[in-house]
């Protein structure tokens, strides 16, 4: 595909970004650290998901080093909601890797770090290390396949690899700017549900797709597995003034963080039932059906954690699937 095209495109983007962009918190006092932070927060994750999470996330751990020093159960907890909990687990690694050797000052090194694939890597190359290398997420391949009215399938590491290609032959000395304002124009005019404000954006004079009246042809993409369905059975078991945690396999969804007990398929009766609601939860591939089932118990039953309403607010992360059950939790 011609260079051209995106080279033209570049000012009119720049121009829009200085009027249009958000005032969000890691635009403020970045640092290669707070940068990989937001990165790996923003991934699958919305930016009115994140905003908050990361504010209180720098407060905690304002530097690598607060970090690598910070227990894995501290780090969980602050992650707490925001799904996709190795992102958090390999932060924290990373942080032990930073604080040992420094930031790296190379993409090699920036992506060589726990957790960081090549879009997290462009990313805080370009936005903290004044580094020309491209970021590109769903966003980036949603407005360029529609400035070029390009039918690839963008589910395809070719397409993927085509568009880096492209962008890393046009990047301008701004690169923070540049990377963000691509993501920008994603997310505010040419955005992934709906139809894009077309009368808005910059590259209206531009986008073949858009020219063409075919905005909404673009961008391609493979069919969509359908999403495994699980039934399961959630206790909110209490026992006095505590309630009955477990810890997840170390392996798979939701791998090593605390639930209440939960039960695939058939479940046992663990005494009379006080109430019972059902509550769905939907992850990448798989969506949980739940009944869960509020119980009271003559005894702390084993194999399970004990805790008060108070230590689970405190110490515990719950994933945000279990929520719907905290309303029993007083
Ligand atoms: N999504 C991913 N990275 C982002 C950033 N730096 N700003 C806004 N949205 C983003």
């Amino acid at each position: 595909m011609e260079e051209e095209l995106l080279r033209g495109a570049v000012g009119p983007l720049l121009a829009w970004f200085c009027t249009h962009r958000r005032d969000l918190p890691w635009r403020h006092d970045r640092t290669p650290y707070t940068a990989l932070v937001a990165e790996l927060m923003l991934q699958q994750t919305r930016v009115e998901a994140v905003r908050e999470r990361y504010v209180q996330f720098l407060r905690a751990f304002p530097t690598a080093e607060a970090l690598a020093a910070a227990s894995e159960e501290e780090v969980l907890k602050l992650w707490e909601g925001l799904g996709y909990y190795s992102r958090a687990r390999n932060l924290h690694r990373a942080a032990k890797v930073i604080a040992q050797n420094g930031f790296p000052s190379t993409f090699e090194g920036v992506r060589a770090l726990p957790g960081v694939g090549d879009y997290t890597a462009g990313a805080v190359c370009s936005i903290a290390l004044g580094l020309p290398e491209p970021a590109v997420d769903g966003n980036v391949l949603r407005i360029l396949s529609r400035l070029y009215a390009d039918a690839s399938n963008v589910d395809e590491g070719a397409t993927k690899a085509k568009y880096a290609a492209l962008l890393r032959a046009v990047y301008p000395p701004e690169t923070s700017d540049f990377c963000e304002a691509l993501m920008e124009l994603g997310a505010l005019v040419c955005v992934p549900n709906g139809a894009p404000t077309c009368e808005e954006c910059p590259w209206r004079t531009l986008c073949r797709a858009h020219l063409a009246g075919r905005e909404e042809a673009f961008p391609v993409r493979s069919e969509k597995r359908a999403r495994r369905i699980v039934n399961a059975t959630v206790y909110v078991l209490q026992c006095g003034g505590k309630y009955a945690l477990e810890k997840r396999p170390a392996r798979g969804l939701l791998a090593g963080l605390w639930q209440f007990p939960f039960f695939e398929g058939d479940a046992p009766g663990f005494g009379q039932l006080l109430a019972e609601k059902r509550a769905k939860h939907v992850f990448t591939h798989v969506e949980w059906h739940m009944t869960g089932k509020r119980v009271d118990v003559a005894e702390e039953i084993a194999p399970y954690t004990w805790v008060t309403a108070q230590q689970l607010r405190e110490k515990y992360a719950l994933p945000s699937a279990f929520r719907p059950f905290l309303e029993w939790v007083k």
